[in-house]
């Protein structure tokens, strides 16, 4: 997986305000799924900007049909190893179904992950967050908030869909990342919505937008790692690309991967249409 050079040991931390200098600059940053120290390593060999520890990781490692099994103590255990393994990247770490529905249980759970070694939680939904996200912000925790496809809504969903495609969803959206953004969202994140209604968000508020099935003029991109190395367990989604046979992984190993799929995010040549709604 390669060692880590002086230069990247030394490699300041990404910030909250390095995202904002980097989107208010029309820069990308990269943003990848990771759950263990040794993909964390890699990942800061090549530079990934920030690290989510998803929930996916109920499918990806522990075999769960959805995100819903996922408990905050699951998530602790795979910031902990996580953060040991990277000083550079900004660490996101979801919290997990139902581990926020009220205002005591979203503290509790947030000092859990924030002293795992998390930098920002990430929280699934629209308005409905706005008391949340103001409370944690006043007490030092930083938030993403998911909208669009949010996983650990699917059996209200009916499945995993795309979302905002029509006028009266796409307004909908728009007035949610309104609602969080003024209760004091550091960053939203739009997972399966048509790429037009991502621009229009990504353009609209002054917070960086994270984008997955969202088209490329988010701010940043994500992928679950496993996707983007070609391992599935069932068929990838449309926004998936693997990068570890890409033609511009020029050397077809893992660290590779990630170097390449940070480059295509960085020149805005991932994702394509192709990858898009
Ligand atoms: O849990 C996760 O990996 C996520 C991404 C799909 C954005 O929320």
């Amino acid at each position: 997986m390669g060692y880590l050079t002086t230069e990247q040991k030394s490699k300041p931390p990404i910030t909250l305000s390095t995202l904002n200098k980097l989107k208010a600059n029309g820069e990308t940053f990269s943003c990848l799924t990771c759950y263990d120290a040794s993909f964390a390593h890699a990942m800061q060999v090549a530079d990934i900007d920030t690290i989510l520890i998803g929930d996916s990781l109920g499918m990806v490692v522990q075999g769960q049909t959805s995100t819903l099994p996922v408990t905050v103590e699951d998530m602790v255990y795979h910031t902990k190893n996580v953060a040991r393994a990277n000083n550079h990247a900004l660490i996101i770490c979801d919290l997990p179904f139902m581990s926020y529905a009220t205002l005591t249980d979203a503290i509790a759970n947030s000092k859990a992950v924030m002293q795992a070694g998390a930098n920002v939680v990430k929280i699934e939904g629209g308005a409905e967050l706005a008391e949340i996200v103001s409370v944690l912000v006043k007490n030092g925790v930083p938030t993403c908030v998911h909208l669009g496809l949010t996983p650990q809504s699917v059996n209200v969903f009916g499945g995993y869909k795309v979302q905002g495609k029509t006028e009266s969803q796409a307004e909908k959206l728009l007035k949610d990342c309104e609602t969080v953004v003024n209760a004091g969202a550091s960053i939203l994140l739009l997972e399966c919505v048509p790429s037009e209604l991502a621009k229009k968000v990504t353009q609209t508020f002054n917070v960086p937008v994270i984008g997955i099935g969202a088209g490329v003029d988010c701010d940043g991109q994500v992928l679950v790692m496993h996707d983007m190395l070609g391992v599935y367990t069932r068929k990838p989604a449309k926004f998936v690309k693997d990068f570890l046979t890409a033609e511009e992984n020029a050397t077809k190993d893992i660290t590779g991967a990630f170097k390449a799929y940070h480059k295509a995010v960085k020149e805005r040549t991932f994702p394509t249409a192709e990858h898009s709604f």
